[in-house]
């Protein structure tokens, strides 16, 4: 496994970490087998993890408390976010930051975070949506250097809503900002444009997230798929994107490497990309584990390869499913 510095922090990263949230929230999540798949990733080399407190409202937090615990001699890097008080994602241009992390709000819930990881110190805490309208503010300002001083938290983060990747340039520049967490993949190639070059240049952790669009860049969704209505995706796939995500992802078929694997492909594109610290597949079975990390070798795609993907840039806009 590979490792990156995540921005200023100086953290050596796995290039490829894991993403937390579907073990406790999406249906057909086994317990036994999710502890497995996480304890071969710790074997693999991964060690950035990210979770949220909105993440089964603790549940995904105390499964990586358990994790943390079970590997007692190694460095596991804690990544986690706070949800927003309206319960509300994302968050909207209208939404006022005192109805969405008032200051007590963001320290009381760091502590239940602290909490449900079993640690004295949280790595990463990030806002779970944001607004750059909020970047002037003083009352996250002053909540996130309590928290620092105190020890309780080593860097922030935000999380930046989906499809609005330039909705946080403001705060970034206010200097107390260490990392972002934006989707990035095949399809969803925006951040390229404006974010990339500010992280670079402010020197700031990247986490590249949902780097298989949710499913489709897996190459194992058909325009039959569905899901039970308890699960997130089945708000997220509707009839409307479901048919053209899949459009989309077959388009990408022809282009697969022979002896590669498309979600291998999608990872390698990403991790091509070296403004990109970690990237943070979803994982719940022990096989999807063991081929994402060993997408973590260093080997970037090939430049016409790349130069092929770019062109499958999808370009989207916020609607009222796409949450
Ligand atoms: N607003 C936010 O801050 C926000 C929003 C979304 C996601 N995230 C973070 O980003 C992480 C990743 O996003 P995500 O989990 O939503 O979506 P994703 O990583 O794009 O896709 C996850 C899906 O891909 C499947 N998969 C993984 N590896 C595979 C493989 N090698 N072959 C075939 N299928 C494979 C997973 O199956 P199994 O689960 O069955 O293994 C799961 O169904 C989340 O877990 C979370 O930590 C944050």
């Amino acid at each position: 496994m590979i490792h990156r510095t995540f921005g200023r922090t100086g953290w050596l990263v796995s290039e490829v970490g894991y993403g937390m949230w579907g073990m406790a929230g999406w249906t057909g999540s086994d317990i036994g087998e999710v502890n497995k798949a996480l304890d071969r990733a710790v074997e693999l080399g991964c060690n950035f993890f990210d979770t949220a407190w909105a993440y089964g409202a603790g549940r995904s937090e105390q499964i990586l408390r358990d994790l943390i615990k079970r590997n007692g001699d190694k460095k596991l890097y804690a990544a986690t976010k706070i949800p927003p008080k309206n319960r509300k994602w994302p968050s909207r241009p209208e939404f006022h930051l005192k109805d969405v992390f008032p200051a007590e709000y963001i320290i009381e819930y760091t502590e239940q975070s602290l909490k449900n990881l079993g640690i004295e110190k949280i790595d990463l805490q990030q806002f779970h949506v944001w607004e750059d309208a909020w970047a002037q503010e003083d009352e996250w300002k002053e909540a996130t250097q309590k928290l620092k001083q105190q020890g309780k938290v080593e860097a922030w983060g935000i999380s930046i809503n989906r499809w609005e990747p330039a909705n946080s340039l403001e705060t970034l520049r206010t200097g107390m900002i260490d990392a972002v967490q934006v989707i990035y993949n095949i399809f969803d190639q925006a951040p390229k444009d404006e974010l990339f070059p500010l992280c670079r240049e402010l020197n700031l952790g990247v986490i590249a997230r949902v780097p298989f669009d949710e499913g489709t860049l897996t190459g194992t969704m058909t325009k039959e798929t569905t899901f039970p209505p308890d699960d997130w995706r089945s708000t997220y796939f509707v009839r409307q994107n479901l048919i053209s995500s899949v459009e989309h992802a077959d388009a990408l078929k022809p282009l697969v490497p022979k002896g590669m694997t498309m979600p291998e492909m999608a990872l390698r594109f990403i991790l091509s990309n070296q403004d990109v610290s970690v990237t943070i597949p979803g994982m719940r079975k022990v096989n999807h584990v063991a081929s994402n990390m060993s997408a973590g070798d260093g080997k970037p795609l090939s430049d016409e390869l790349l130069k092929e993907l770019k062109k499958h840039r999808w370009d989207r806009l916020p609607t009222e499913w796409s949450q």
